[in-house]
């Protein structure tokens, strides 16, 4: 008889619990959520970050905050949400840093394929190669020439070891063959302030957070990362077209969870990730920045979780032939 009831307790408690799960999403959320950005403000993944709270906000009847934690590419951002209570209630939005970093750190405070659970994917975001407006080069070719003839001076800004504009300047500095001067901020928003003021000379970052610049005339643009030239940026040839064939780096982004949070809380946050990339508001704001939200498909926890194992393999072997690591 113990035994019947040790089995019944069991089966009671597992019922209990799932009902108790289904019923946090049935009433989830009932307070504000944060977004962690894990750049500084004002930069590429605070742009997408803000467009996509603001829509989904609306459709969870919750506000998502913002909350920038930069510093150490990404990775203290990252490791601030994988620590935090798996309720739903804190959630990051990172890009391809989360599969860089993944093997740039050797002593990261996370596993990245444990320590999250997923949203979806939201959007992929080209890069473009830029200067400072001051700078003598009118095209590519001349950039490396003079990258290659001033190494031990030109300096290259990015948002630390792990972040795109990172991946993008040491894929370039491996393309040119030629290591410069690398200067690190706690993201682009604030590196970008340095490059319109002349105080750094090349910087690779997203549209995202460049287009309105070059568009301005407010920084020199040298290529788009992209196979085909962008609608908002006509007069900006692709990395092929500038002579550096096999160039391509799109910046793509996810949205994730502590691990642990209740399944069908990620489902519910990934269904309001969706309806936010089906908005016209935020499909026109994307455009004008040169990039398009993810598809509704690409917007579920599988792809993301497919997308970031992917790249985490793509990119270890890349990293490792380039021998530049974080520690
Ligand atoms: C940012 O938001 O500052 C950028 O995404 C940083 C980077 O990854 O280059």
């Amino acid at each position: 008889m113990k035994i019947l009831k040790t089995v019944t307790g069991a089966v009671a408690a597992a019922a209990v619990s799932l009902f108790a799960l289904s019923a946090a999403a049935q009433t989830y959320p009932q307070r504000n959520i944060t977004m962690v950005v894990p750049f500084a403000a004002g930069g590429p993944t605070d742009t997408v970050a803000r467009l996509v709270a603001e829509s989904m906000s609306k459709d969870l009847g919750q506000q998502i905050i913002v909350e920038n934690v930069g510093g150490a590419g990404g990775t203290l951002g990252a490791g601030r949400v994988a620590a935090a209570d798996p309720d739903g209630y804190t959630v990051l939005l990172h890009h391809i840093g989360m599969a860089t970093s993944a093997t740039l750190y050797r002593k990261l405070a996370y596993n990245t394929l444990e320590a999250f659970d997923y949203v979806g994917l939201v959007t992929e975001v080209p890069m473009t190669i830029l200067s400072r407006k001051t700078l003598e080069t009118t095209d590519l070719k001349g950039l490396i020439e003079y990258a290659k003839a001033n190494k031990d001076k030109v300096t290259v800004a990015n948002a630390g070891i792990g972040a795109a504009s990172h991946l993008c300047g040491m894929l370039f500095m491996s393309a040119i063959q030629t290591p410069l001067v690398t200067v690190p901020y706690k993201g682009t928003g604030p590196a970008m302030t340095d490059l319109l003021g002349g105080q750094v000379d090349i910087m690779c970052d997203q549209t995202t957070n460049t287009t309105k610049q070059i568009q301005g005339g407010t920084v020199k643009a040298y290529a788009v990362t992209t196979p085909k030239r962008l609608d908002v940026l006509p007069n900006v040839p692709t990395s092929a077209e500038a002579g550096l064939p096999n160039f391509e780096v799109g910046v793509w982004h996810g949205v994730y969870t502590p691990k642990g949070t209740p399944a069908d809380v990620n489902e519910r946050l990934s269904k309001s990730l969706q309806v936010a990339l089906k908005d016209p508001n935020v499909a026109a704001r994307f455009a004008e920045l040169g990039t398009t939200p993810s598809s509704a498909e690409e917007g579920t926890p599988a792809a993301l979780k497919a997308k970031l194992e992917s790249e985490i393999t793509r990119w270890k072997t890349v990293i490792e032939a380039a021998g530049q690591y974080a520690d």
